[in-house]
């Protein structure tokens, strides 16, 4: 039977990590797979992410297993993360969660119980997206379509665009929001236009579904959840994905967590109990260890405060970073069109440059990003931003 199978091309982001582990120039810069990386170009283990785990592995007792929801106290925390810890919708048991192997997890789970509640709905996505959502949703069976968001002559967004799409969805079709640090192209929704879209949502009667993989990297835990929490407080049901892969730096650990608003307390019931039989359904239950080290460190004030500064040390980082760049390209190429890096937010923004020019990075300077000019801020460094900056004033 498998003589039927032809090989596929490598996954477009995480290929180049292979790509770049076998070049052997030692000038080359990783800015393909978002990864946060500290100005030696290292994704250190945070400190409260160690203590956590000294303490977990002090404590735990057992490897039994741990059941398809994952840890309550996990998703307790994770939702007051979320909602905020005085949200009326957590308060009023109208929030039904799970701990998922990462926000992939989340994300597929999500889509296998849309399409359990209503078989080939339609989820709408931003233009762009990240590159595995489309494959992630649509293997479940959600059909999809996209809406205008990013603008790619001014690197801004398209809001009255992607509002005037908006306007046209229909009432029980899906709308995927990033919740903040858009991936690919780092432009966000201000406070105003998330409002705009909650009104949206609650008068055209689709359902957003948040993917917030990044929370706490823009503007910090709160502000960063700001959007989720408007839509959240104006609809009858939205869907969450999360993951604690950067804003924990778990990425291996794969923890992540679905958490589904229903309109009542008891269809939140019957929301969770699909979506257990949905996880027994494809891996049975989530993997324990990430979990644990975010429950611990959430349930503990002081590891909390430990980890939010921690977290603030990545923010500062990569909005510094921001900055810089965008100063040393523009002293580089002499105009300042590469300015809107300062105005994105997260690890990622595109370049906007063209394939030839990507090529051109990759073969003579061994500097890695998508193919869609996708950077990772992150990688950038003291010891590599000059280079990185001469560089693409030499492929311009
Ligand atoms: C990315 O967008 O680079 C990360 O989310 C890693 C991934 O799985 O694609």
């Amino acid at each position: 039977m498998f003589e039927q199978l032809s090989a596929l091309p490598d996954d477009p982001i995480l290929g180049l990590m292979a790509a770049y582990r076998e070049d052997p120039n030692t000038n080359k810069v990783d800015l393909g797979v978002g990864v946060y990386r500290d100005n030696d170009g290292n994704t250190p283990i945070l400190d409260s992410v160690l203590e956590a785990q000294r303490r977990h592995n002090e404590q735990e007792s057992t490897k039994s297993y741990i059941g398809p929801p994952g840890e309550a106290e996990f998703n307790r925390a994770v939702q007051a993360l979320l909602f905020g810890t005085n949200s009326s919708v957590l308060a009023a048991g109208r929030v039904s969660s799970a701990q998922t192997p990462g926000g992939c997890g989340a994300l597929r789970v999500a889509a296998e119980l849309i399409d359990r509640a209503r078989p080939g709905a339609t989820i709408w996505v931003s233009d762009p997206t990240w590159a595995n959502h489309v494959p992630l949703l649509s293997d479940a069976g959600l059909a999809i379509k996209s809406y205008p968001y990013f603008d790619r002559q001014t690197s801004g967004l398209l809001f009255d665009d992607m509002m005037a799409t908006l306007d046209q969805v229909s009432a029980g079709d899906l709308v995927l929001l990033h919740g903040c640090c858009h991936n690919p192209c780092g432009v966000e929704l201000n406070n105003e236009q998330w409002g705009d879209i909650a009104t949206l949502a609650a008068n055209r009667g689709f359902t957003p579904f948040i993917d917030i993989a990044y929370q706490g990297l823009s503007a910090g835990i709160d502000e960063d959840a700001f959007g989720l929490r408007c839509i959240a407080e104006q609809v009858p049901e939205m869907l969450v994905a999360s993951s604690c892969s950067k804003n924990f730096g778990l990425y291996r650990e794969r923890v992540g967590s679905l958490a589904i608003l229903s309109k009542t307390s008891s269809e939140s019931a019957a929301v969770l109990s699909q979506m257990l039989n949905v996880i027994r359904g494809i891996y049975s239950m989530p993997p324990n260890h990430g979990g644990a080290i975010v429950k611990t460190i959430l349930n503990d004030e002081q590891l909390t405060t430990q980890w939010c500064n921690e977290l603030a040390q990545m923010r500062d980082r990569i909005n510094g970073l921001r900055d810089d760049f965008a100063s040393k390209l523009a002293a580089q190429i002499g105009e300042n069109r590469f300015d809107f890096i300062r105005e994105q937010r997260g690890m990622f923004s595109f370049l906007g440059i063209n394939e030839a020019q990507i090529s051109r990075l990759r073969d003579e300077f061994s500097i890695y990003m998508v193919d869609s000019s996708r950077i990772n801020v992150a990688g950038l460094n003291s010891h590599n931003i000059d280079y990185v900056c001469s560089a693409i004033g030499d492929v311009l």
